[in-house]
């Protein structure tokens, strides 16, 4: 199969945003789109150039042209569209978070390993330029050994839709916007065993259901510390740059959060200003997913990855209940 028909289903803003970088992937990836309005879908189809319209989920995935699916739904919905594209046996790219919970994550596992398909999850910052140029800089010891790792994410972001619903969200601003900070911090940290999750105990108005800032900690197994700010209702950043850290025994990295500069203050002096080409991740990513559907190889954004990430959230989550830190383990079956 030299060219992928990749069908995105659900056609909402992160639909248009993966059709923008899809398209830089012509001819490799053709595109198309399903709704549950077939006019909808074709508004987009026409928009960006797809083959081919469907208004329906279940007469995308059935469609013999469809070569895979990219499933850009509420995450309540992951699961039955996952199923779904599963039964068919097409291979899977699911936004994230993958899911609510724990519980919905396995239905996902279940349904991809009976169908033998290919399943990844559009977690873009796995692919960030940024973390290949820390992970080089902590890896070659630049900073001696990392101690704590600061990552601050804020803003104000407007909420509306499903994401002011409780049950569509199933959590917080940390499970539908933060999940991507924890893969971050993960990828930077590696293994977590313990986390704690604190939140401002004056009244607010919150921006999202359960909550919307958090501040996590995380002990990995190395003895370094990690801490995320993460924050939809914060106005915390200077011209919309956040600044974040690591701290080393021998020296710090600076960096703008997103990854415009890194600057290494240690063994080794050095400013690394990325400039913009997929600052986020985006086009790296599909075209990994594309690359796995052709070949047939397990993508690295694996759903074993995302069940990590997903149960970090969970463990935040339980620690805001107890008051105390909580063992990290992929397996809890709450979240
Ligand atoms: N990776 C990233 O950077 C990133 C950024 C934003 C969002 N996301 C993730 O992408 C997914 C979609 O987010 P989005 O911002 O694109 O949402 P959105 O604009 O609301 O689009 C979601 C689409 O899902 C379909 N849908 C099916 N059942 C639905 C229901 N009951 N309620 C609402 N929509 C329904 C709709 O498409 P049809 O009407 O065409 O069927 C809708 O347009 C979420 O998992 C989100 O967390 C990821």
């Amino acid at each position: 199969m030299k060219q992928v028909h990749l069908c995105i289903v659900g056609c909402g803003k992160i639909a248009r945003l993966h059709s923008r970088v899809a398209r830089t992937l012509r001819p490799r990836v053709q595109l198309s789109y399903a709704s549950r309005s077939l006019q909808k879908a074709e508004q987009y189809r026409r928009r960006f150039g797809g083959v081919a319209a469907f208004g329906s989920y279940e007469e995308a995935c059935s469609d013999p042209r469809t070569d895979a699916v990219l499933i850009t739904t509420p995450h309540a919905l992951h699961a039955e569209h996952a199923r779904l594209a599963a039964r068919h046996g097409k291979p899977l790219l699911i936004e994230k978070p993958v899911a609510r919970n724990l519980a919905e994550l396995k239905e996902i596992e279940n349904a991809v390993a009976e169908a033998g398909v290919i399943a990844m999850v559009a977690e873009n910052y796995f692919f960030k330029p940024l973390v290949r140029v820390l992970r080089e800089h902590l890896d070659r010891g630049d900073i001696g050994a990392p101690l704590f790792i600061e990552l601050n994410r804020t803003g104000r972001s407007k909420i509306g839709g499903w994401r002011a619903d409780p049950v569509m969200m199933g959590g917080g601003a940390l499970l539908e916007g933060g999940v991507h900070w924890i893969n971050l911090l993960l990828q930077l940290g590696g293994d977590a065993r313990q986390v704690l999750a604190v939140r401002p105990e004056q009244r607010y108005t919150l921006l999202a259901p359960f909550e919307d800032s958090l501040q996590v900690l995380v002990k990995f197994t190395d003895g370094a510390v990690g801490k995320l700010l993460h924050s939809w209702n914060l106005a915390n950043r200077i011209g919309g740059l956040s600044i974040s850290k690591i701290y080393g025994t021998e020296g710090n990295i600076h960096f703008e959060t997103n990854g415009l500069f890194v600057l290494v203050l240690g063994h080794r002096r050095r400013l690394r200003l990325r400039g913009l080409p997929d600052i986020m991740g985006y086009r790296g990513m599909l075209k990994h997913f594309v690359a796995c559907v052709r070949d047939g190889r397990p993508p690295a954004m694996s759903l074993a990855v995302a069940r990590r990430d997903l149960a970090l959230v969970a463990a935040a989550y339980r620690s805001l209940e107890t008051g105390r830190f909580e063992p990290f383990t992929e397996d809890s079956p709450r979240a």
